[in-house]
């Protein structure tokens, strides 16, 4: 225990005998003869505890008291009053003294009320330190509890791309499997129609009202053929020849080819190539669809003018392409459906070009996204593995 105490007295008795009787319960004592002088004196020992005489002449004791105080607050504050000041002391201790005693005193009243008031000085410091722990500990806790939060979003933000991801691949593989039986069993019926209904029309006289009902059958049964070639398109990979193929170049390409529709839109080209990654095995009119089919579909979404960005760069196990438009975006509600073949939101759309761009980018493995903020835009994210 700090058992350190600074005596302020202008009286010299009083400090040689509170001195003394201090010292002689092993307190260490140092004394001061003014306020200015005790102040120095405090500064430099920091004790535990100051006798401070109310009466003095150069700084009166309730002011040294405040000083006391309000410069350190682990060192308590005894006061010296004189007699029948008893008003006064109500303001020392509302001043913040710890305790008060009247002179003069009775030796062994001094050392009672000096062990009390450390004692008290002891506990309180020592809850001091449990509540400013417990804070710090308070504090740490919601840290953690912020940054557990953030994790778990994280996550959970994760685990929803990834079940998007296999939803689409399954509906992908269901659909697949369906369509191609499927396609296959119609079409073949469906070509038998159309043969008899081509000789039914031989033995109609070309112009007439029959000729014309069958004709439109016929065009109908057309149709139907087309639609069954396209489904297959979006489900079953067509001929196809791997080499080795550069994605810039197959980009460049591409972007050519719609050079006359984005001057005509103004829209402004955005291109920015971070790095020119390694060749991949490849078919390029496959990868040529893909690009196809999501610029057009951003170039339609700004008719009247727009930016399309489109952004090439690789890391060490991928190459991402992101192609962004400052069209109209797409509705939260409908961003789950948009891979899905039939699924458009144009008069003139079949439906199928992202299922196709889907079931390619999933043929070589890779994987594409899109974050779209309605009324600002759209990005499409596609990632094709390097090896
Ligand atoms: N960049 C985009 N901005 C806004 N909506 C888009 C964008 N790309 C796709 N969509 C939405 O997704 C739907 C499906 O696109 P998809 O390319 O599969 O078919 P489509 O463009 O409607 O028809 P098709 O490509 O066969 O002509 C679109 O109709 C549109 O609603
Ligand atoms: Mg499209």
């Amino acid at each position: 225990m700090d058992r350190r105490i600074v005596v302020v007295d202008d009286e010299r008795i009083i400090l040689e005998l509170t001195s003394m009787i201090l010292r002689s319960k092993g307190y260490q004592v140092f004394t001061a003869e003014n306020a200015g002088d005790g102040m120095a004196l405090i500064e430099k020992e920091r004790p535990a505890v100051v006798l401070l005489d109310y009466m003095m002449p150069s700084m009166d004791g309730l002011t040294a008291l405040r000083k006391i105080r309000g410069a350190y607050p682990d060192t308590y504050v005894m006061m010296f009053t004189g007699k029948g000041s008893e008003e006064i002391a109500v303001e020392l201790m509302k001043a913040g003294a710890s305790d008060y005693i009247l002179k003069p005193f009775n030796n062994q009243d001094l050392v009672d009320r000096l062990e009390n008031v450390l004692r008290i000085r002891t506990i309180e410091l020592h809850n001091r330190e449990l509540r400013e722990e417990r804070e710090r500990l308070l504090y740490e806790i919601e840290q953690w509890n912020l940054e557990l939060e953030r994790r778990v979003e994280e996550k959970s933000r994760e685990l929803e791309k990834a079940h998007a991801e296999i939803v689409q691949g399954e509906k992908l593989a269901a659909l697949g499997h369906l369509s191609a039986g499927m396609a296959h069993e119609i079409r073949n019926p469906l070509n038998t129609i159309s043969l008899f209904m081509q000789l039914l029309m031989n033995g109609m006289e070309a112009g007439s009202e029959l000729f014309t009902y069958a004709d439109k059958a016929l065009k109908e049964v057309g149709r139907i053929d087309d639609l069954l070639i396209r489904l297959l398109a979006a489900s079953k990979r067509p001929q196809y020849e791997l080499h080795m193929v550069s994605v810039a170049a197959i980009i460049e390409r591409t972007l050519d080819a719609f050079s006359e529709q984005i001057k005509a839109y103004g829209v402004t080209l955005h291109k920015e190539f971070v790095s020119e990654p390694a060749p991949i095995l490849a078919d390029a009119t496959e990868l040529e669809q893909v690009f196809n089919n999501v610029i057009a579909n951003a170039l339609y979404e700004m008719q009247q003018g727009g930016t399309l960005g489109l952004r090439l760069s690789h890391d060490a196990e991928a190459i991402h392409v992101a192609v962004s438009d400052t069209g109209r975006g797409i509705a939260r509600e409908n961003v789950n459906q948009i891979f899905d073949p039939f699924y458009t939101t144009k008069a003139k759309g079949t439906g199928f070009g992202l299922s196709v761009v889907l079931r390619i980018v999933k043929t070589y493995g890779g994987r594409i996204s899109v974050d779209s903020a309605p009324g600002q835009g759209t990005v499409f994210h596609i990632q094709l593995p390097l090896e």
